[in-house]
């Protein structure tokens, strides 16, 4: 007639474990293809410079459709390379109702990701949300989920304590970072990247009661600061409008060329000197930022 409270409780603690036993095995076999991807990439001949992207794909050539500033009914996220996406119509102007096969397919061709992170970074925030990543669907703003992905101390958003609009790009963060470039002609380098990265914890930790910042979210953002080299290659010209307007430049193309793109070890290294390089201490030279005491414990 009805189970017993046992029984239900069973039931969902099973439930729960078949689902986190698919989940290591499903990120188990997502790590041996992404070894194997990175094997093929070393004997396989990389792509031509100006031609990343596929042909027939958007993008092929340098020649990106028509940029559309977002309109305030679209949504938007704080992703900046997700919201460039949308910019050009690659993803849905309106940024809504976005399957994750479908970014998985549109990170893939526009950025030169591997195939195996294309699955992984959806599928985990599809995770995040409680949805499948098969039949799933998501607005932009919906990975904003606070420690989800998104957290305190990003280089482009102020952190959702001071806005809950993390669609919404800070000009003054985006010029500091720029403007710190020490490598060729001003480019991003590697310590540029952990010095910008400290310099934001310490602010969010000394300026933000709520701030948190797990050594989980701490990797995910020296991921992030890591894509700014290994896909847009430091190169601070580019980066003014694709993390200004969102808007990727006529010509630009992926610096990542492996026939097999970009994988998630061949990533690593960049996260961990980035992540190794961080310490939490801050020079007082940026613009808004000049109140700072001159070292976090
Ligand atoms: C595959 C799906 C992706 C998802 C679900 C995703 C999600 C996110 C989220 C939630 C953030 C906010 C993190 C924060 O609070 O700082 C973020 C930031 C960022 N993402 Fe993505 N992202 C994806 C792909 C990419 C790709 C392909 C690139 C580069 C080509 C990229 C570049 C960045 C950068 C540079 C930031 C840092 C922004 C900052 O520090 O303010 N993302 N992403
Ligand atoms: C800056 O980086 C871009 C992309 O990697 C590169 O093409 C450019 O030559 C660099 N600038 C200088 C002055 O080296």
């Amino acid at each position: 007639m009805y189970d017993s409270f046992a029984v239900i409780a069973l039931r969902r603690i099973s439930l729960g474990l078949l689902d986190a036993l698919y989940n290591v095995v499903l990120n188990a076999g997502v790590m041996i293809w992404d070894v194997g991807l990175t094997l093929i990439n070393v004997v396989l001949p990389s792509r031509p410079a100006g031609r990343v992207v596929p042909a027939g794909a958007k993008g092929a050539g340098g020649v990106w459709p028509a940029y559309e500033a977002p309109a305030p009914s679209d949504s938007r996220c704080s992703c900046p390379a997700l919201n460039a996406l949308a910019n050009h119509g690659i993803l849905p102007h309106s940024g809504r109702d976005i399957t994750f096969r479908e970014l998985n397919a549109a990170v893939r061709a526009s950025y030169n990701f591997a195939p195996s992170f294309c699955f992984f970074v959806p599928n985990y925030i599809a995770g995040v949300l409680g949805r499948s990543y098969w039949t799933g669907k998501f607005d932009l703003s919906d990975i904003d989920v606070h420690n989800g992905i998104e957290h305190d101390a990003s280089l482009a958003r102020v952190d959702s304590f001071h806005s809950n609009d993390q669609g919404k790009v800070c000009a003054t963060l985006v010029q500091d970072l720029l403007s710190s470039g020490t490598g060729a002609g001003g480019n991003l380098t590697t310590h540029d990247l952990s010095r910008a990265l400290g310099r934001r914890r310490t602010h969010a930790r000394n300026n933000n009661p709520q701030y948190s910042c797990s050594l989980f979210h701490k990797l995910f953002g020296s991921s992030n600061s890591a894509t700014l080299l290994r896909i847009f290659g430091g190169s601070t010209k580019d980066l003014q409008p694709i993390l200004l307007e969102e808007r990727l430049p006529d010509g630009w193309q992926p610096s990542e060329r492996h026939q097999m793109g970009l994988t998630l070890t061949a990533f690593q290294p960049t996260v961990l000197s980035i992540e190794l390089g961080i310490k939490e201490e801050v020079d007082g030279s940026l613009s808004g930022q000049g109140t700072e005491k001159a070292k976090v414990q």
